[in-house]
């Protein structure tokens, strides 16, 4: 028996969308989104070309997440099947449940990062075979957003999917306004950006949308009705300056929701770092994000959105005893706040607030110690 005194248990953190090509250009200074991209992103993915350097990104990337009580995420790779393998590889060397994928895009960016429908679709189906439901992983099938998918490519996905009915789906939706015109101008026939993916078979069980900032009633009773979900990234929302989520509309059509850490786009691989501005995203707009509240989010409810909680989420018999031990000592001012709390859910929520990752003491993944205790 380990006992850990003055310690909070809670269950592994989950990350409902992340992309470990990006964890060097994290905090990459002064654009919105499209420019963002095409000046920071992408040119960080054409290194992957090299599958050394993305195994060993890779094997800092999962080491990140697991010093941050990270148990499980939603990874994007790159457009080159071996970066989903690298991804896969050093998850499975941790026994992580993971889900992850090669990146689809054959359009409106660098040619060196252009795939094509046919290649899209024939390297999707060889990683499926090889890594879906293989241990604990999971593999989704990765557009990266509509703009750089031509219709050939996002209906091979489509059709992909409909082969795989239990693999995930895994995109952005609706993050940025010049974005969403864009989307317009070449989508015309489609009523919006969900629309888009709808109409290609994108949106079922399974689908996990980053984002989701720039949408109506009709989208969320759309995106609720066919069982997609929605990544919530406050730190990238805002770094980008993309907007505001809004989680009472997004609850109210009853459409499952995560939190997401988005990484390079967002600014932390710290779940409690990412529940941390999500309070503030949500102040913001009016609403009081409890701090047990903002716990589901990044644990059950997390697990919820990706279909996982039948194994992970919460630490019920039967689950799979992924979970972190957090320090509330582990900073003067943390420790000095800690001490004042009169009940649980202060001193998470100010936990929450202060913490980062000198607070995970130690990160068990199906009961294994990762790090030393
Ligand atoms: N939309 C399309 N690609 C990306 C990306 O890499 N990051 C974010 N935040 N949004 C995107
Ligand atoms: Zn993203």
């Amino acid at each position: 028996i380990t006992e850990f005194p003055g310690k909070l248990i809670v269950p592994g953190f989950i990350d409902c969308h992340v992309h470990y090509p990006q964890l060097d250009i994290i905090a990459s200074y002064g654009e919105q989104l499209l420019d963002w991209l095409h000046r920071y992103a992408y040119p960080a993915e054409a290194r992957f070309s090299d599958a050394h350097y993305a195994r060993e990104v890779a094997a800092v990337f999962v080491n990140e997440l697991l010093a941050n009580g990270t148990t499980t995420a939603l990874v994007f790779g790159t457009v080159h099947p071996h970066s989903a393998d690298a991804i896969f590889e050093a998850a499975k060397a941790r026994d992580m449940r993971l889900i992850a994928g090669k990146v689809l895009m054959d359009c409106n960016c660098p040619e060196e990062l252009q795939d094509d429908a046919d290649s899209a679709y024939s390297e999707s189906k060889a990683l499926i075979e090889r890594w879906h439901g293989r241990g604990r992983l999971g593999y989704a099938i990765t557009p990266r957003f509509a703009l750089t998918s031509s219709e050939q490519q996002l209906a091979a996905a489509g059709r992909l999917a409909r082969e795989y009915p239990d693999v995930w789906i895994h995109t952005h939706l609706a993050e940025n306004r010049d974005e969403v015109e864009q989307i317009a101008r070449q989508f015309p026939s489609c009523r919006s950006y969900l629309d888009v993916y709808d109409s290609f078979a994108l949106l079922r069980e399974r689908s996990v949308f980053a984002h989701c900032l720039h949408m109506d009633d009709k989208d969320r009773a759309c995106m609720a009705s066919k069982g997609g979900a929605a990544a919530f990234c406050p730190t990238s929302n805002l770094f980008l300056g993309s907007g505001l989520f809004d989680l009472s509309a997004m609850r109210a059509a009853d459409i499952r929701c995560g939190l997401g850490t988005d990484v390079g786009g967002g600014t932390s691989l710290s779940m409690l770092r990412t529940a941390s501005e999500a309070y503030k995203v949500l102040h913001l707009q009016d609403h009081a994000l409890p701090a047990t509240r903002a716990l589901y989010l990044a644990t059950l409810g997390a697990a919820e959105a990706l279909s996982l909680d039948a194994y992970i989420g919460n630490v019920l018999p039967g689950k799979e005893a992924d979970f972190v031990v957090l320090d509330p000592a582990a900073s003067r001012l943390s420790a000095r706040r800690s001490a004042a709390a009169g009940t649980i859910e202060e001193e998470f929520f100010a936990l929450m607030t202060l913490a980062d990752d000198r607070h995970v003491a130690a990160t068990f993944v199906r009961g294994k110690s990762q790090r030393p205790v």
